[in-house]
């Protein structure tokens, strides 16, 4: 059973956290097969489960739904909930109470988007018991003002930003910090400078574990695929061929064949 001591433990002995996300139980069951120990319900599924253009619609509801659906079925994993758009933003209230709802829906920790304006929030929830993990850099929940998905901390003043903010989160209690879309340099030296491990997604190689879309892994989801994703299988293509084979064998009288029918 993968516990928050435990990533504090991989970074200590170097051993990378891989992560990626899930949002049923299917593949939560894969992903335990694959040996993967810590599962992100990411608020990507308003995306790649949704259909949206972005992450901003996902609801409470919504991310209870299928974090209940992933830890109802995980047996070792440490799975993490992805606090949804205003669902921590209006206030610490709110943000500690919505954050109490995912431990109650079986998560073992929450991750929330933003630096030093969500500190207060961390600081409430880590104080109640309640993990939480950071994430900096490109934050989908920000990409009205970022003007789209863009790479963050690529000037000075904002890698100066980032590293503060990191450590403004870590003092605050967070256990880890997913860092997204920024320069590796950047990402390795944030990574250096904190005693909590990071987790970077499209933040080079020297983070302390990885993250990724299960879709994007996969190769299911090609309407938006950024530079960082590596599709180490391509399952939409499979799924293609075997509905058109599906199909064309219902409409030649192949399908059903005689194994496949009672006599
Ligand atoms: O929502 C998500 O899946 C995420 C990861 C991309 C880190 O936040």
């Amino acid at each position: 059973m993968m516990t928050i001591p435990d990533l504090q433990r991989y970074k200590r002995d170097k051993k990378k956290i891989i992560v990626v996300t899930a949002y049923d139980a299917l593949f939560t069951r894969l992903l335990e097969q694959a040996g993967i120990e810590v599962i992100l319900v990411g608020d990507s599924l308003g995306v790649v489960v949704q259909g949206k253009p972005n992450t901003l619609a996902v609801t409470m509801e919504d991310m209870l739904y299928h974090t209940r659906l992933v830890a109802g079925t995980a047996q070792k994993s440490l799975v993490i909930g992805d606090m949804p758009f205003m669902s921590y933003q209006a206030s610490k209230e709110d943000a500690l109470r919505n954050a109490g709802r995912f431990l109650q829906a079986g998560a073992h920790a929450i991750k929330l988007e933003g630096g030093a304006a969500m500190a207060d929030r961390v600081a409430a929830m880590t104080q109640v018991g309640i993990p939480v993990i950071g994430h900096l850099g490109m934050t989908p929940q920000s990409v009205n003002q970022y003007g789209g998905y863009k790479v963050q901390g690529k000037g000075k003043d904002q890698a100066t930003m980032l590293l503060s903010d990191a450590k403004t989160l870590e003092a605050a209690g967070v256990v880890a910090i997913v860092l997204e879309a920024m320069p590796a340099s950047l990402a390795q030296n944030i990574t250096r400078q904190l005693a909590i491990p990071t987790i970077g997604i499209g933040a080079g190689p020297y983070c302390d574990g990885q993250v990724l879309v299960l879709y994007d892994l996969l190769g299911l989801f090609d309407e938006f695929v950024p530079k960082f994703v590596k599709p180490y299988a391509h399952l939409k293509a499979d799924a293609l061929q075997a509905l058109r084979r599906y199909k064309e064998e219902v409409e030649e009288g192949k399908f059903p064949s005689d194994s496949e029918s009672y006599q």
